[in-house]
């Protein structure tokens, strides 16, 4: 299968709003299959590319790895922090990936941090391919007119509750009011131009702020003319899999420290949290609505509290780094978000060298002989192929 079952939902939703790019999905889906199983730790090239502009974020919400309660770059000397992907080397690389047109995503810390954010946009969007921004979109206000010309086609903008709540999660007072009325404003100047995208999809991650009130994030939506919405579990470890993620770092001769700083207990009731999923699933809306990853009222109670879970509902195996790269604030790129094992980098070397590189290989068939690392349960990218 090539779209896990539970994903069946979320990839409908995308063929019906983006028919072409689905289809295109699913095409590289099943590239990345043939290279899991038959290329020896070799790949096709990659489905989606994620640049990590910057490490720099305006806010400290509560629940973030980076820079929340227990964030690991929160932690970092402000020198460390500074590291920026440069733009001419940026759009050189862009020149370099576009032939095979992967999607791109803007990621950080906060993308529209990245001073030339836009600009970026535009030369992505020249070269024809897919580009989705995740953004907190506390400046979203002053730049929408500029983003929906810049042909961005995702807009994902992390909202996890009514005003109050989300101010309240994210640390600042009037934030809520910020993003509505930018994206208000995005929504008139799409009426205004006739335009379709950018598509605004909001993200919501479930916490113990937030949980018993998510049926709220509906209103909000509506209010904003969302295309979707989308619940994200929450992202946590303990201290027992940060330690057993190091004999796997030590064999890959690399650090997973990043993932401290998602060293925290969820605080969520599984059941109430699975009755709030069905009451609000079984409702219509004129947008598409889902939880990520989709799991069954046994699954959510195992994810939430088994030390040693183990997805049942999902393959058992990681399948990410046959289908996505991600190129850090220092040109370096990585398999995963949480680890410093780098295939290569592009500051001086060519994208296609870097993605089949010894090293590229050396991880894939490590990771293919284990299916998962200690960590991976709890990262997004497990449940997504
Ligand atoms: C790390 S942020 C980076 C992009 C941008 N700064 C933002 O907040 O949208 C990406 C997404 O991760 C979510 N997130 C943060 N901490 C999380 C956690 N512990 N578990 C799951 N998602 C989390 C954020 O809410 C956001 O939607
Ligand atoms: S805005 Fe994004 S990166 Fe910044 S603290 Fe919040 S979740 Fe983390």
């Amino acid at each position: 299968m090539i779209i896990p079952w539970k994903n069946i939902y979320r990839f409908t939703a995308k063929l019906l709003k983006q028919p072409q790019y689905a289809i295109w999905v699913a095409l590289k889906r099943l590239q990345a299959f043939l290279s899991y199983y038959t290329g020896k730790g070799k790949s096709f090239q990659p489905e989606s590319i994620t640049l990590f502009l910057t490490e720099k974020c305006n806010l400290r919400c509560k629940m973030c790895g980076q820079w929340g309660e227990s964030g690991v770059t929160k932690n970092k000397a402000a020198g460390d922090v500074k590291a920026e992907l440069d733009f001419e080397t940026l759009k050189k690389f862009i020149d370099q990936i576009s032939y095979f047109k992967p999607s791109i995503t803007l990621f950080g810390g906060e993308p529209m941090l990245y001073p030339k954010c836009v600009e970026l946009i535009k030369y992505i969007k020249n070269k024809k391919m897919h580009v989705l921004m995740i953004t907190n979109a506390a400046l979203i206000k002053g730049k929408a007119a500029e983003l929906v010309e810049s042909g961005l086609d995702e807009l994902n903008v992390s909202l996890d509750g009514p005003r109050d709540l989300h101010d309240q999660i994210r640390g600042l007072p009037g934030l809520f009011e910020t993003i509505t009325a930018g994206l208000k404003k995005v929504q008139a100047y799409k009426k205004a131009k006739k335009l379709k995208f950018p598509l605004i999809n909001l993200q919501c991650t479930i916490t113990k702020y937030n949980y018993l009130q998510l049926e709220k994030m509906i209103e909000v939506a509506e209010d904003i003319g969302a295309n979707s919405l989308t619940y994200h579990n929450l992202i946590f470890v303990n201290q027992d899999l940060i330690e057993k993620q190091k004999v796997y770092d030590h064999q890959l001769k690399c650090s997973s420290d990043n993932w401290k700083g998602f060293v925290f207990a969820p605080e969520i009731d599984s059941d109430i949290l699975y009755d709030k999923m069905q009451l609000i699933l079984n409702r219509k809306y004129s947008f598409s609505v889902d939880f990520y990853p989709n799991l069954s009222r046994d699954g959510l109670k195992d994810y939430y509290n088994n030390p040693s879970y183990l997805p049942d509902e999902y393959p058992k195996r990681c399948l990410s780094p046959w289908v996505c790269a991600y190129v850090f604030p220092d040109g370096g790129v990585r398999p995963c978000l949480n680890s410093t094992y780098a295939f290569g980098n592009i500051n001086n070397e060519k994208f296609n060298a870097i993605w089949n590189s010894r090293k590229a290989v050396e991880y894939r068939q490590i990771l293919k002989k284990n299916k998962l690392f200690a960590t991976c349960i709890r990262c997004t990218e497990l449940y997504r192929y």
